[in-house]
């Protein structure tokens, strides 16, 4: 078992538990957050969003690796979590967009053959450094572009989606896992981003499929919109045909909002 140097992981610890503080937890009233440590230093965090729904719930790790991957950025050298790894983590952790990590301690992996480790440096930008789209057009046109970064070796199906918020533009796109039941989608990555970085106000999302010109958010997407955002203008790409609109309470009428579910107290 590689050792993380104990000054890398106090930081890295530290900003763990940082963004454990932002994540989603009214059912479980647990905090959790993830951060990975890139080449250069750049710290991707992600946090716990739990859904009224339960299994929805997207794990701190998988939407770190999800922000991580709709920047571009598959450099991923280590990872720390705010608390001790489960079973479900290490499963997640040996077949990441980035590769196969091993264990480094209890709260931590790192990317096997990986050199010395960078000093952490700041945050990474969840931003799109691009201009607001003018129209839905032109948003989605961005969200095409974003497709392109889709991790999707299993369906070879690119999704992409710009959410724009009031602080800037997130793109999100799919990223697959050998075990099918820790995939995300596009919209869920660019959501689960938004919480991480505690952006609320949540104003619109333009999605494109590219290889399917009907394309809409799957159902587990539209319970998490519901959740997060009901009244969200999502554009839809139809490829030459103009947009489709709609928002995630119109698609997903009469939603479990979770709103009866009885919350542990703290
Ligand atoms: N997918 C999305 O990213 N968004 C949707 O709303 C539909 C499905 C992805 C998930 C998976 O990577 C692939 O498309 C096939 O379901």
């Amino acid at each position: 078992m590689k050792n993380i140097p104990s000054s890398v992981l106090e930081v890295l610890r530290r900003q763990a538990r940082q963004a454990a503080a932002r994540s989603h937890v009214p059912y479980s009233n647990r905090p959790a957050g993830a951060v990975l440590l890139l080449e250069d230093g750049r710290l991707v965090p992600g946090v716990r969003v739990e859904s009224a729904s339960f299994s929805l719930t997207i794990p701190a790790l998988l939407n770190a690796f999800t922000t991580a991957v709709a920047a571009r950025r598959h450099d991923v050298v280590a990872a720390v979590l705010s608390h001790a790894s489960d079973a479900g983590e290490a499963a997640f952790m040996t077949a990441t967009p980035a590769g196969t990590f091993t264990p480094a301690g209890p709260d931590a992996f790192v990317r096997p053959g990986t050199g010395p480790l960078p000093a952490p440096a700041g945050l990474l930008s969840p931003f799109l450094d691009v201009e607001r789209p003018d129209d839905p057009g032109a948003g989605l046109r961005l969200a095409r572009e974003v497709a392109r970064r889709a991790h999707v070796p299993a369906s070879n199906f690119p999704v992409g989606c710009v959410l724009e918020t009031a602080e800037g533009l997130v793109p999100g796109v799919n990223v697959e896992h050998e075990d099918w039941a820790r995939i995300l989608c596009a919209e869920r990555n660019a959501l689960g981003t938004a919480v991480t970085y505690g952006l609320t106000k949540l104003h619109t999302l333009y999605l494109s499929c590219l290889r399917d010109p009907d394309g809409t958010p799957c159902g587990a997407c539209r319970q998490l919109l519901t959740e997060q955002a009901p009244a969200l203008v999502l554009w839809m790409d139809r490829g030459a045909a103009p947009p489709a609109s709609s928002r995630p309470e119109a698609l997903l009428p009469g939603f479990f909002s979770g709103g009866a579910l009885r919350k542990p107290a703290l």
